[in-house]
């Protein structure tokens, strides 16, 4: 329970230390072990992580709750539509209120402003799920799963094809901390936000193709992001030829991977080559969720530990 130390949040992915990062990676692949091994690991018995979702999930929803019940613990689950957010109830008092009943809180919301000011109120470690600015949850999994496939990625290059989004906003924080590189192609009109940006260790590039030349990972996400379903017609449009297919995958290393966090739309941003094919790693960043998240909140909760 809370005591008189700061409380240390997830919020975005520069929260964290390259050191902290590492410490995280090496206990997933442990807590990965454990679960592929069906070894019993409570250390949060009692403890309760309470997850606020103001906008839809699939993977983000199943892999924290599975994830605290296999550490031991109990996941509760609110949405906008079923709880007093939905009514106005100002996010400030939210936090206040239930960080004084669980131990952990991970929260899916639209600005990055909410979040924030959630935490500011709250008693307990607070996750970022997913905001309209970043998904660092999300680029903490990629970034184990290209570790397993390939080692480090310090020093490589990724591309980023497609909408300046959560994501890429997250990986541009991602390339600072492992220092790596990113060429980022967007549509006109849909170009990075620069007070977003903090980090010199990208390239931009008109050309996605270009954007794909010599990468070792090709990376994209959906063209228009939930909370930006009006756009969507007019986005079609603008992201015409920004799909990652078979000819941008050529320009690539030879052994470059190719990541989405899901959902995905074949045809559109991905062609059901690249994302069924050999090089795609999107059920392993999917199911890496898990293990990267037990691994996260049982940091979160209990600090460093030497268990192996
Ligand atoms: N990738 C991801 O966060 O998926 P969900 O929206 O299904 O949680
Ligand atoms: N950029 C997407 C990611 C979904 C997991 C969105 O925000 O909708």
């Amino acid at each position: 329970m809370p005591g008189t130390t700061p409380i240390k949040h997830f919020l975005q992915f520069s929260d964290f230390t390259r050191d902290e990062f590492e410490y995280v990676i090496k206990r997933a692949a442990i807590i990965k072990r454990k679960f592929k091994a069906y070894e019993v690991y409570h250390p949060l018995v009692d403890r309760t992580l309470m997850m606020v979702f103001e906008k839809s999930s699939t993977r983000t929803r199943l892999s924290f709750e599975a994830g605290m019940h296999q550490l031991g613990g109990a996941a509760i689950y609110l949405n906008t539509r079923d709880s007093q957010l939905g009514r106005g109830e100002p996010v400030e008092d939210a936090g206040q209120v239930m960080s004084r009943m669980c131990d952990i809180i991970m929260v899916r919301t639209f600005g990055q402003d909410i979040i924030e000011r959630f935490a500011a109120h709250s008693r307990v470690p607070v996750i970022n799920g997913l905001t309209n600015e970043h998904h660092p949850c999300q680029v903490l999994a990629d970034v184990f799963t290209f570790w397993e496939h390939r080692g480090s990625i310090a020093g490589k290059t990724v591309a980023w094809i497609g909408d300046a989004n959560n994501m890429l906003y997250s990986w541009l924080q991602a390339a600072e901390v492992f220092g790596f590189h990113l060429n980022v192609s967007t549509p006109k009109g849909y170009e990075l936000d620069p007070s977003l940006v903090s980090t010199s260790r990208y390239t931009l590039f008109d050309n996605p193709s270009d954007a794909c030349a010599g990468a070792h990972l090709v990376n994209t996400d959906v063209w228009t992001s939930m909370g930006y379903e009006k756009e969507n017609a007019e986005r079609l449009k603008a992201f015409d030829g920004f799909i990652v297919d078979e000819d941008k995958m050529a320009r690539a290393a030879s052994d470059a991977l190719f990541m989405h966090c899901l959902p995905a739309h074949r045809g559109e941003e991905v062609s059901a080559g690249v994302i069924d094919g050999p090089q795609s790693v999107v059920w392993d960043e999917a199911e890496n969720r898990l293990h990267v998240q037990k691994a996260l909140i049982e940091y979160l909760l209990l600090g460093r530990i030497e268990d192996n």
